[in-house]
């Protein structure tokens, strides 16, 4: 099974920061033994200098977004062609903060992600649920939905090449992080889903509050296969040691 720690930066560093937490990033991975993937995303403005700064280093590098579309007259966005013509290989579709802020519906992010495995980048897929559905105990129910629009009509080879991300909202930015248990509890939900499509061995991170002191008990779930870290990967020490408890943890 892989395992993955992925960065989410969101909207944060400016370029001289950016160049200088990758450079950081690429020297803390310098001869680390490969098994845990390491995937960096920072702002769309910063693609083509990371993807150029890790060069080499086995680090790979995400868009946060993208349109669905190939091109065409949709002022401020961006294709998932110009993405690869940069050579970046990853993208993040369907964040909560996307489709909270942005009013992104499962539908949209399901033609993104098709958009996305056409033109032979992986998606990383985010469900989750909100406070008020775990409290209702609607999660599983939640989640479920959210992968039933998002993979239907994917095929099982389609599916191996996306990653998915459990990314309770309630955890996102809170420093709140879903218990060891509940992760599990859901990723084996999830993984179920993905095995009924014949898609057992799909990565599935976890993303919410997941920090250095935290991560040992998460990352050790049998179901959980690495992070997808939002505060914590804009610090290079700590995003780092994400990578190191990953891999000793899946060793
Ligand atoms: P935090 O790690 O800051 O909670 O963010 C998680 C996230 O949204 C990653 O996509």
């Amino acid at each position: 099974m892989r395992t993955i720690v992925a960065g989410n930066w969101k909207m944060h560093k400016d370029k001289a920061e950016a160049l200088a937490l990758l450079s950081e990033l690429v020297k803390a991975n310098a001869g680390q033994p490969a098994g845990v993937e390491v995937v960096v995303s920072p702002p769309y403005p910063f693609l083509d200098l990371a993807v150029n700064a890790v060069k080499g280093s086995g680090i790979q590098v995400a868009a946060q977004n993208c349109h669905a579309a190939a091109s065409g007259a949709f002022t401020g966005e961006v294709s998932v062609l110009m993405l690869k013509s940069l050579g970046v290989t990853h993208c993040i579709v369907g964040h909560s903060e996307r489709r909270q802020y942005f009013g992104e519906t499962d539908a949209q992010v399901a033609e993104k992600l098709r958009t996305l495995l056409f033109h032979g980048l992986a998606p990383i897929y985010c469900c989750g649920e909100r406070r008020e559905e775990r409290e209702a105990g609607r999660h599983f129910h939640v989640v479920e939905a959210q992968l039933n629009e998002a993979l239907a009509g994917l095929t099982a080879d389609e599916l191996e090449r996306c990653i998915v991300a459990y990314e309770p909202v309630w955890a996102i930015g809170t420093g709140l992080n879903a218990t060891a248990q509940q992760a599990q509890d859901m990723h084996a939900f999830i993984r179920g889903l993905l095995a009924d499509r014949g898609a057992a061995s799909v990565p599935v991170l976890y993303g919410g509050s997941c920090k250095p002191d935290n991560a040992a008990e998460l990352f050790a779930c049998p179901d959980v296969n690495g992070g997808l870290i939002g505060g914590a990967s804009l610090d290079a020490s700590q995003f780092s040691a994400l990578i190191r408890i990953a891999r000793e943890r899946k060793a």
